[in-house]
């Protein structure tokens, strides 16, 4: 395979044509992006779509960079970030003042301390969430399934007993269509949000309900949050001082922009799982072997998950090689040099763990599969690679508050299905990534949950 890179005045950069690659690959956008990552090889490109001309930044020194050495210069505003501002408005998913007063108010809360004393109550809801799901022998869409366990069970730790499941089966479809509904904007970032796109007004209006769910319970909480242990009423107390309506709205954002950060997230790496247990039965079987010994025919208990250790090494990788957030989009404040490449000041950087995780350079066999390389006796392996080339969770003053609560989550989901239930997946396709704001695979994956003979 050859392509034109053209040469530019400055050091280690090129310009790849990106829509070329698209045409190359009109059904898989996402085979494109690993194409124009395999040609960058590490380089700082600009990549060419028409009128707009991002930089793709992949290398771990120069992600560094920008998430963290020179972090103040690379603010989440631009054209990627812009149109989710009437979902996310003016908080923890912002910059600047507003997002630091946010960080400020929800680091506390998601301490590893915090989060383990939630564990009792998530794993509680998880098997109620689960028995309301699965009807084991029937199909299970992987998708929808996952997400029903996964939103519910995050939305019942954030707000408490305050939420109706009416309310909560209200919320699920509308933040998949807030997520999914930009995908447009993400393949044409050069058109202005006057310009109407296909999928502006459902977006608008899953933003209206959102709205109608969520203001309600923040006012509810502001009126009673002194006890409880929910992270609406934690907010709601760090926020005393800030009343009214400004007060309420700051609550909103983080509320609203938390739910997006969580449940998108986990549910998108909750669904490759399914995936990677299919493509690779002996791993799958080392998971079932070591929930048996471990778990046994118990129900899953906190408890257990310090033993689940294989099980956290295939997260590991599962979000290796399919992290969720895999694109991280700044724009530059002011002009700046990375490695001898110029970005220009008002220019997008784009950051990619998915792209990073499969550089040759710092990855062995980046496209296999291998949770061996998270295996705690090659704890040495890890010290020698780049902190920066491993990122699924963000890195610098932005890391993701939720690392702690997903593989709780995690563990907890997949050991109390897995204990159960085995898997039988049913997918006409190879199963790939397909564009969004998550990375989410571009067909249905179908199984069947096959109760276990547990005696
Ligand atoms: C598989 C699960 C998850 C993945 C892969 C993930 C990934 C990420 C990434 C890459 C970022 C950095 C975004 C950026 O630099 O622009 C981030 C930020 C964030 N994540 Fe997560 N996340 C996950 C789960 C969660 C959960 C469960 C929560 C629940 C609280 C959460 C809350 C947040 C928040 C609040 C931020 C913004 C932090 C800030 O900017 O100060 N995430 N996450």
């Amino acid at each position: 395979m050859s392509v034109n890179v053209d040469p530019k005045p400055t050091r280690n950069t090129g310009v790849l044509p990106f829509y070329r690659f698209l045409a190359k690959h009109p059904r898989d956008p996402v085979a494109a992006f690993e194409e124009v990552g395999a040609q960058a090889g590490g380089r700082i490109v600009q990549l060419n779509m028409g009128p707009f001309r991002p930089y793709l930044v992949t290398h771990p020194d120069h992600v560094q960079h920008v998430l963290r050495n020179n972090q103040p210069n690379y603010v989440r505003e631009g054209m990627f970030w812009d149109p989710l501002v009437p979902l996310l408005g003016d908080g923890i998913l912002s910059d600047g003042e507003h997002w630091q007063e946010s960080r400020r108010v929800l680091q506390p809360l998601f301490t590893a301390k915090y989060v383990e004393s939630l564990a009792d109550r998530m794993a509680e809801i998880i098997t109620e969430q689960i028995d309301a799901v699965v009807r084991p022998g029937e199909p299970f869409d992987v998708v929808d399934g996952i997400s029903a366990i996964v939103h519910p069970t995050i939305v019942r730790l954030f707000f408490g007993d305050r939420i109706s499941s009416g309310d909560i089966a209200r919320l699920i479809p509308a933040y998949e269509v807030a997520v999914t509904a930009t995908w447009p904007r993400l393949l044409m970032p050069f058109v202005p949000n006057s310009v109407p796109l296909p999928g502006d007004r459902a977006f608008r209006r899953s933003i209206d309900t959102i709205n109608t769910v969520v203001y309600p319970r923040v006012h509810e909480a502001r009126r009673t949050a002194t006890e409880g242990k929910d992270v609406v009423s934690a907010i709601c107390r760090a926020r005393a001082d800030d009343l009214g309506e400004r007060g309420d709205r700051r609550i909103r954002d983080d509320m609203v922009s938390m739910h997006g950060a969580s449940t998108e997230t986990s549910a998108t790496a909750l669904t490759w799982v399914w995936v990677a247990l299919d493509a690779y039965p002996d791993l799958a079987e080392r998971i079932y072997k070591e929930l048996d010994e471990v778990v046994g025919t118990e129900p899953v208990r906190p408890s257990h998950l310090p033993e689940l250790r294989y099980l956290k090494m295939f997260l590991s990788e599962l979000v290796r090689l399919y992290p969720p957030g895999w694109i991280l989009p700044r724009k530059a404040v002011e002009t700046d040099e990375i490695d001898g490449v110029t970005i220009k000041a008002g220019s997008t950087v784009m950051i990619s763990p998915y792209l990073t995780h499969r550089i040759e350079e710092f990855w062995d066999r980046p496209e296999e599969f291998d949770p061996e390389r998270f295996a705690p006796e090659r704890e040495r392996d890890r010290e020698r690679r780049h902190r920066w080339s491993y990122f699924p969770f963000g890195g610098g003053p932005h890391k993701c508050l939720g690392q702690h609560l997903f593989m709780m989550e995690a563990q907890l989901l997949m050991a109390s299905l897995l204990s159960r239930y085995r898997p039988v997946i049913t997918a006409t396709r190879p199963v790939r990534p397909r564009l969004a704001s998550s990375l989410r695979p571009n067909q249905k994956v179908k199984l069947t949950l096959v109760e276990r003979n547990r005696t």
